[in-house]
């Protein structure tokens, strides 16, 4: 059964960090979201003024942050002593678990900077893990061609098609993410599994894309929400397009959200903020 689109999010021009312009889709207004993504941030600017203040040290718990690189070059730096270079193509992978202090910041003065800010929940028993991070560079991402011309990156979960499966590098996550960024040459189609268990949304890129069965064009700089289905169908339009592909699996679990603290109650938040002013996000 081919998913089709259910719901529309647009990216909502906003800022954070130090004031980086972005857009921002799910997690922005009245803090829509699809279980278990919390939020998705596109950054995209040739204006250094729109990104040089970057994001200046600030705390995480309970959740997932998944930064994209299209375009550009940032360093991150946390309380744990990790450090790593975000460059064009890249990806960084930080799991926040019970406390990560950290900050990105833009490591060019001039110049494009593009990509992407996912948040994704972790369930009620992960929420006070340990915190880890995983630098992936651009080498180490799959990059399938397609038959069409297109071509498809992998950065978690599967391409699957036919009797083919090629891997990512991020694996073994509660909620099985699948996470991809596709390529479609003009006027060529593109399909992926994507088992009905899971939530799933496309965030389009560049050009002209139509998704479903029947075909329904795809508004670029927006979340858009597949409904029920295991079939992701998508078309190209005469000028090509690109696209991120994103699901995963829904927790079903209370979320009570602080800013930068995701938790499953009021209590859990409170004591969240009281560890970061007392100083225990660093010390344990
Ligand atoms: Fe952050």
């Amino acid at each position: 059964m081919i998913r089709n689109i259910q719901t529309i999010i647009p990216g909502i021009a906003t800022s954070d960090g130090a004031g980086v312009k972005l857009r921002r889709s799910l997690g922005g207004q009245n803090q829509v979201r699809l279980d278990p993504f919390l939020m998705l941030d596109e950054f995209s600017s040739n204006d250094p003024n729109d990104y040089v203040a970057g994001f200046p040290a600030h705390p995480h718990r309970g959740f997932e942050t998944v930064t994209y690189m299209l375009e550009g070059h940032m360093l991150h730096e946390d309380h744990l002593g990790n450090q790593g270079h975000l460059k064009t193509g890249g990806v960084q992978w930080m799991t926040a678990g019970r406390g990560i202090i950290h900050s990105e910041m833009p490591q060019q003065v001039s110049g494009a900077m593009r990509g992407f800010q996912l948040w994704i929940n972790l369930p009620a028993k992960e929420k006070m893990k340990p915190a880890g991070y995983k630098d992936i560079q651009v080498e180490d991402i799959p990059k399938i061609t397609l038959a069409n011309g297109g071509s498809v990156k992998i950065i978690a979960g599967a391409y699957s098609h036919e009797d083919n499966a090629v891997q990512g590098p991020i694996q073994g996550i509660t909620t099985a993410p699948l996470f991809l960024d596709i390529q479609l040459p003009p006027n060529t189609e593109f399909e992926q599994r994507i088992p009905k268990e899971l939530n799933a949304f496309v965030y389009a890129c560049e050009g002209e894309l139509e998704l479903g069965g029947p075909m329904m064009p795809a508004p670029k700089q927006a979340a858009i929400v597949l409904g029920d289905g295991d079939l992701l169908k998508a078309r190209a339009g005469s000028v090509g397009a690109q696209f991120i592909v994103l699901a995963a699996l829904p927790l079903h679990e209370p979320i009570v959200q602080y800013g930068p603290f995701v938790m499953n109650t009021r209590a859990e938040i409170e004591q969240a903020i009281d560890d970061y002013q007392n100083n225990r996000f660093v010390v344990s």
